[in-house]
């Protein structure tokens, strides 16, 4: 752990976990009430540390910023605003309190970076004051903390990060958690291309209200596509489901969400054998997954993806999730 900034005065200490995620399939038209799959990706991760202070000022520490939470940067609007309805909602003390954040998660790479500060605070200030928080009680207020991060969102991120299996998620109707027995690999690579969601949402809204012919046709494409990967999924053709991703990363790139970097990775992967890829998450820069029958297979895709211009990567074992 790095150097605590400041002397810690309590010895209560609250601490809150969360994972990353990965969108599978169907990112963007999701926000439209679509489908989507997503996973959790345990592999990156995020630990939040609260305890009371008697400074008469909150602290914060983390890779962002550090110093008092009150003069922290806009970027950390949405820990604020998680702090703020989460006391509210469930009547926790408004005291001074130390918040030390420790993420693995890389930021604006679409792994659902801010969501799972969120979850993993919310839940460091829960155990801080002794309270079982029900899901639906985070997710209500990770989600207030999402639509400031993001101005616009599916609920997906928070419900995927806070959650520990794969999920079938639209807007409109409850979530279905599903479990993955496939035979293949998935490999995760980062970009080095920091993507905003909130712009790439924002960039899809306004297509949508510029072309809303061409912009149906490929949501319902998407959601098709997510429909029939489901089937596949639980048939465990992992040759269908590759087809099927990069399908959707080609309707992505109609939606106008992918770039030529993030094509050139998805082209390495699927020249170094992959049976499909695709961005993943909010696009304009952030992560490519890609899917592999076996380990070797994946560890080719992989070392092909970061000579195409990744910059980290992860595996992932879809034998059992
Ligand atoms: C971001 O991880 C996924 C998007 O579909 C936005 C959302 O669902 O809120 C782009």
């Amino acid at each position: 752990m790095s150097q605590q900034f400041y002397k810690v005065t309590s010895t209560k200490v609250g601490i809150g976990t969360a994972h990353s995620k990965i969108i599978l399939m169907g990112e963007h038209a999701v926000v439209y009430d679509y489908p989507a799959i997503a996973i959790p990706f345990p592999a990156a991760n995020t630990t939040v540390q609260i305890s009371p202070n008697d400074h008469g000022r909150s602290f914060i520490q983390s890779r962002f910023y550090t110093g008092p939470l009150d003069a922290a940067p806009e970027i950390l609007d949405n820990l604020r605003t998680a702090i703020q309805v989460a006391r509210s909602s469930l009547k926790f003390p408004q005291q001074d309190i130390d918040i030390i954040i420790e993420s693995t998660i890389p930021a604006g790479r679409g792994m659902g970076s801010s969501a799972a500060v969120s979850v993993a605070l919310v839940r460091a200030l829960s155990n801080l004051y002794g309270y079982r928080i029900k899901d639906y009680q985070l997710q209500f207020i990770v989600n207030q903390a999402e639509v400031i991060a993001h101005e616009s969102t599916s609920g997906l991120d928070t419900l995927i990060t806070s959650t520990n299996r794969p999920v079938i998620y639209q807007k409109s109707i409850s979530p279905v958690p599903f479990s993955i027995h496939m035979p293949a690999y998935l490999v995760v690579a980062d970009s080095n291309q920091p993507g905003q969601t909130s712009e790439a949402v924002g960039k899809v809204r306004q297509l949508r209200e510029a072309k809303p012919e061409l912009t149906k046709i490929a949501m319902d494409a998407i959601g098709d596509m997510v429909q029939q990967a489901t089937l596949a999924i639980e048939a465990q053709d992992v040759e269908e489901l590759g087809r099927l991703m990069t399908y959707n990363h080609y309707y992505l790139n109609q939606l106008s969400v992918s770039n030529s970097q993030l094509d050139q990775i998805v082209n390495a992967a699927w020249l170094a054998g992959a049976l499909g890829a695709k961005l993943t998450g909010g696009g304009l820069g952030g992560c490519v997954i890609a899917i592999a029958r076996d380990f070797e297979t994946a560890n080719r895709i992989e070392t092909a993806m970061l000579e195409a211009g990744a910059v980290q990567s992860w595996q992932l074992d879809l034998r059992t999730i």
